[in-house]
């Protein structure tokens, strides 16, 4: 990774290598952190985040979930993270807002706990790297379900809810794949470890609904908004697994993913074994969107400068 000079850390800039906490921290020890996932792009006007209001919404209703003490208002936490953005000289970035019990000692219980937060910013490409967006990625069909929200709260971007992804990622990677998609405990296909699935049927664009216990992802809704845009028809319902088999296009779509084509999945080509046309024309679309070429789309992105 690398390092950038300076991390937010509870309103004040800490160096970077001084952004540490204890091992005995509560939420390093049971996984109570709550955390976001955002991005910076380059436009013509300087750099400007995607739909930053949206993201520490999530990021607030996560912690609520919890009822964890957010010491920091949105707007504080808006200023926090365009000020890491400015503060460390990036164009482009993958930003992360952490909220954690800063608490040191055993025992789980959060009552009484004060919060830090802390914003990273770093330099952070598609989390498939270029070859990913461009060629399509190899999915395998994961043994561990996705967890239900009657376990845990799914909605909730808990650092502990990762584990059930980090599973899911060393079988897939393990048994030579890019990427994992979890079943729900319906039987149902769910999501990837860490992106929201979209397949294509006969030109309709298909998502699993929040029955799918998914966490409903802001790209998701981005994809939904554009490709009514394209004249394209979405239908938020429950997929079948052999339905990711005999689609003429799939693709993950999610802050880090963006867009990222799937050609195929449990080794069975999907279409035509390359990336669709849909997922291309969406993933060129959402590229203009996300760097201000889009004049419709404006609203959606928060200048830095
Ligand atoms: C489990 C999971 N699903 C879906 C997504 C996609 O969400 P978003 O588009 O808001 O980044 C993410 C990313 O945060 C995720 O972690």
């Amino acid at each position: 990774m690398q390092k950038q000079q300076f991390i937010w850390l509870d309103g004040k800039m800490v160096k970077f290598e001084d952004a540490k906490v204890h091992v005995l921290t509560h939420s390093l020890q049971y996984g109570s952190g709550m955390f976001e996932g955002i991005r910076c792009y380059k436009t013509a006007a300087g750099p400007a985040i995607f739909r930053l209001g949206d993201h520490i919404r999530r990021f607030l209703n996560s912690a609520k979930i919890y009822r964890m003490p957010a010491k920091f208002s949105a707007e504080e936490l808006r200023d926090g993270i365009i000020s890491t953005i400015k503060k460390n000289g990036l164009e482009e970035a993958y930003i992360r807002p952490f909220m954690f019990y800063k608490d040191i000692g055993i025992g789980f219980n959060t009552k009484g706990k004060s919060t830090s937060v802390a914003i990273a910013a770093i330099p952070f490409g598609n989390l498939f790297g270029h070859a990913g967006v461009s060629k399509g990625i190899r999915c395998k069909v994961s043994s561990w379900l996705r967890i239900n929200s009657s376990t845990l709260p799914v909605g909730a971007k808990a650092s502990g809810n990762y584990l059930n992804s980090i599973i899911a990622s060393i079988e897939a990677n393990d048994s030579g794949y890019d990427e994992a998609i979890l079943m729900s405990s319906f039987g149902k296909v769910a999501e990837g470890p860490g992106e929201n699935i979209f397949i294509v049927q006969d030109g309709i664009l298909i998502t699993p609904p929040k029955q799918s216990d998914i966490l409903v992802g802001i790209t998701r809704d981005t994809i939904i908004k554009i490709a009514g845009d394209m004249g394209l028809e979405v239908a938020e319902r429950e997929i079948r697994r052999e339905e990711l088999y005999v689609s003429d296009e799939a693709f993950f779509c999610g802050t880090a993913a963006e867009i990222t084509p799937i050609i195929s999945v449990d080794s069975r080509a999907v279409g035509n074994g390359k990336p669709g046309q849909i997922a291309k024309a969406l993933g060129e679309r959402y590229s203009k969107i996300v760097r201000g070429e889009d004049k419709k789309y404006r609203g959606w992105l928060s200048p830095v400068d």
